[in-house]
């Protein structure tokens, strides 16, 4: 290869808008001087494309098409964080395997996900993204969904390539301010932010993604200490980076590059393969070879690696797609069904006092209302691939579709999601008076959330909060459904509403999948991946904090609290109701010591004590109270999600070893600490019953 052509390989351009290439790419290609597209879809466009490549190229190299394919490429899925809240990852291998199902039949081969990024302030609208504020939990669905998109083999038929993103603590940016700078000490980081990577790595996961945010300095796109010693040294990944959209140019608006050509130098010698839109590799690579700012060993490196996973990805072998599978390929029934499946698991019952909920089929009427109960695109969230609104079930349509045909179903939008017109208020309240019930569907629009989508304050947008309170006074039921993608401070309504589901934004099924729950088809039993606070003042607040010297106390001034506000939050991670009640007793450990290198096993017995059908999440927590350093008052070691019927009763069982108890100490060593360590086990963060075990030094 010449320097060029290897150069060609280490960029990616974006494509035109609507899935269409930029015609003076072709010619980039024609001379093997770009290796990547990304936003570029469609069979035909990408067969165009890929046919310059191979038969007008001297060296025939496959282009590789990237597009985000977060949850869903047409079919829909619950944003990420929704998946999460179903505390069952394999939902989600069988979500992303539909979405790289219908993305390969597009032409697609690459998706830039899963996103892992680790949240724990939801000002920061890319929370919906992710898997919330749990590591253990976000390494669960991180693997998942790289098993799902990428199966054993991203070469295979119906799979992609995935990348893991955004290299690193993207989630921590300050005030929640998208693309803002990160302090994060390294323990925080090799405890929290990388948990999730590392399970992505370890399940086979190709590329990953550099982020835009400095970490303790440093870009991350220019970070040696992330890019190289952890990902290529500790963790011996070697798939390919690419940077996140023009992040390598970006590093001279951090200021650790003068211009171009440093950022280039930077980012190259950190460990950055691919460029993703700036140009700099390609522009500076000769000129900074000749000056010896980078060398020949890396540059061969870098197209090493990619060439490996074109490889890999069978694309000199198969380089196109077979167009007329492309229509058939989308929006399949199974797929459909499975979306609706998902989303049922993903929604998370905050109340529901005097079993307000489910309602009955036959009820006489009901009234349908709020600026979401009939909107086809909120559901879709942010970064719906190529999701379309027509295809969108609404809650109003799953609730006719649900009821009997004696129901009357009355709808009125009462206000928009913003601005502050009042005007639709009476309409709703009118027919919320001639109605045994009203549902009222409020929240944020896709837009709200996402890429920079930061909010400064959790509130209900616009005049929402008013419609609730408006309607609530009419004295009818009112029961309130969030189609939301982030935490929502929500204090009145959950003193005041009888019901509360939070529906996250559920995809092209949400309507069904809501109505399938309202009128009690299915029994929820999803439960918060992230805290909710009380108001946007708590954040960052999130179950596994450390403790202090001070702990809250409300009978003591001079404790680590507020004045105005308990230190609780809203609703705790890991919380969820069911239409059923769960009992979890009898916690019993199979030895009351182990080595530092040993086993426990952690066993509960679960019965459902309530009259329906139903799943409880047990959640398993570890505290380890005197160590050499801090240790968090809690922290998610193990969680299943089982289904019980009435009166059944069955013992889960956890195994609690070395890769549990362990943390990083202050000589930044992995180490299980000899001592007391206490076992939690729950139906929330909240609520547990607590044994203890001894570790011993052997
Ligand atoms: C986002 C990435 C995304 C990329 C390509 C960037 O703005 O941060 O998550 O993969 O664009 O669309």
């Amino acid at each position: 290869m010449t320097l060029e052509e290897k150069l060609g390989q280490l960029q990616q351009l974006d494509g035109e808008g609507n899935g269409n290439f930029r015609p003076e790419h072709l010619d980039l290609i024609r001379k093997g001087l770009l290796g990547s597209t990304l936003n570029v879809r469609g069979a035909q466009r990408t067969n165009q494309v890929q046919r310059v490549a191979i038969t007008e190229s001297r060296l025939k190299i496959p282009v590789l098409f990237g597009f985000d394919v977060i949850h869903g490429y047409r079919t829909i899925f619950p944003i990420p964080l929704g998946e999460a809240s179903s505390f069952d990852p394999s939902l989600a291998e069988r979500s992303a395997a539909v979405a790289a199902q219908e993305a390969n039949n597009v032409g697609l081969r690459w998706t830039f996900a899963p996103m892992v990024d680790i949240a724990r302030d939801p000002r920061w609208g890319r929370i919906t993204e992710g898997a919330g504020e749990d590591p253990f939990l976000g390494a669960a669905f991180a693997r998942a969904r790289v098993r799902g998109f990428q199966g054993d083999d991203y070469g295979a038929p119906d799979k992609v390539l995935a990348c893991a993103k955004h290299w690193v603590a993207y989630g921590a940016a300050e005030g929640g301010r998208d693309y803002n700078t990160t302090d994060v000490s390294e323990n925080t980081l090799r405890e929290i932010y990388f948990p999730p990577f590392k399970a992505a790595v370890d399940a086979g996961v190709g590329t990953l993604m550099s982020s835009f945010n400095a970490i303790n300095g440093v870009p991350a796109s220019a970070n040696t200490f992330t890019l190289t010693k952890v990902l290529r040294d500790e963790w011996k990944f070697d798939g390919f980076v690419v940077s996140d959209y023009t992040a390598v140019k970006e590093l001279i608006n951090h200021g650790v590059a003068g211009n171009e050509e440093e950022a280039a130098t930077a980012s190259l010698n950190a460990g950055v393969d691919m460029e993703m839109v700036s140009r700099s590799f390609n522009q500076f690579g000769p000129k900074l070879l000749q000056e010896k700012k980078i060398t020949h060993a890396t540059i061969d490196e870098a197209v090493r690696r990619i060439l490996r996973i074109k490889f890999r990805l069978g694309l000199f072998d198969r380089p196109y797609t077979d167009e007329p599978r492309e229509a058939n390929a989308l929006l399949r029934p199974e797929s459909i069904r499975l979306a609706r499946e998902v989303a049922g698991r993903s929604m998370v019952l905050l109340k529901n006092d005097r079993e307000t909920l489910p309602l009955n089929k036959t009820l006489g009427s009901i009234a349908v209302i709020g600026p979401l109960a009939d909107d086809r695109r909120a559901p879709l969230g942010w970064w719906a691939g190529d999701g379309k609104d027509e295809n969108t079930v609404t809650p109003l349509t799953g609730i006719k579709a649900k009821v009997s045909p004696q129901t009357r179903v009355l709808y009125a939008k009462g206000c928009e999601v913003k601005g502050d017109s009042t005007d639709g208020f009476q309409q709703a309240i009118d027919i919320a008076k001639t109605s045994d019930v009203a549902v009222v569907f409020v929240g944020e629009l896709a837009e709200m959330v996402g890429e920079a989508a930061s909010r400064s304050s959790l509130d209900l947008p616009g005049k929402q909060m008013d419609l609730v309170q408006a309607i609530h006074a009419t004295g009818k039921p009112t029961i309130v459904v969030l189609v939301n993608g982030r935490p929502l401070s929500i204090g009145w309504i959950v003193n005041n509403s009888p019901a509360i589901l939070e529906s996250w934004m559920g995809g092209t099924e949400s309507g069904n999948a809501i109505a399938d729950i309202l009128f009690g088809d299915v029994n929820p039993g999803a439960k918060l991946p992230v805290s909710f606070p009380r108001t946007v003042g708590q954040i960052p607040i999130y179950y596994n904090h450390m403790n202090t010297g001070r702990p809250p106390d409300a009978g003591n001034r001079y404790n680590s609290k507020y004045f105005d506000l308990p230190w609780t939050p809203l609703f705790p991670f890991g919380f969820g109701l069911s239409y059923t009640t769960f009992k979890i007793s009898n916690l019993q450990l199979s030895a009351p010591r182990i080595g530092v290198n040993g086993k426990v096993t952690v066993s509960v017995e679960v019965e459902n004590t309530g009259r329906r059908a139903g799943d409880e999440v047990v959640q398993l927590y570890i505290r380890d109270p005197v160590a050499s350093m801090t240790r968090p008052v809690k922290e998610l070691k193990g969680f299943q999600r089982v289904s019980l019927q009435p009166g059944e009763k069955r013992r889960v069982e956890f195994v609690l070893g070395p890769e549990h108890l362990g943390f990083w100490n202050r000589e930044m060593r992995y180490v299980v600490e000899p001592g007391e360590f206490r076992v939690m086990v729950g139906a929330s963060s909240a609520e547990t019953t607590e044994a203890k075990f001894d570790v011993t030094a052997n």
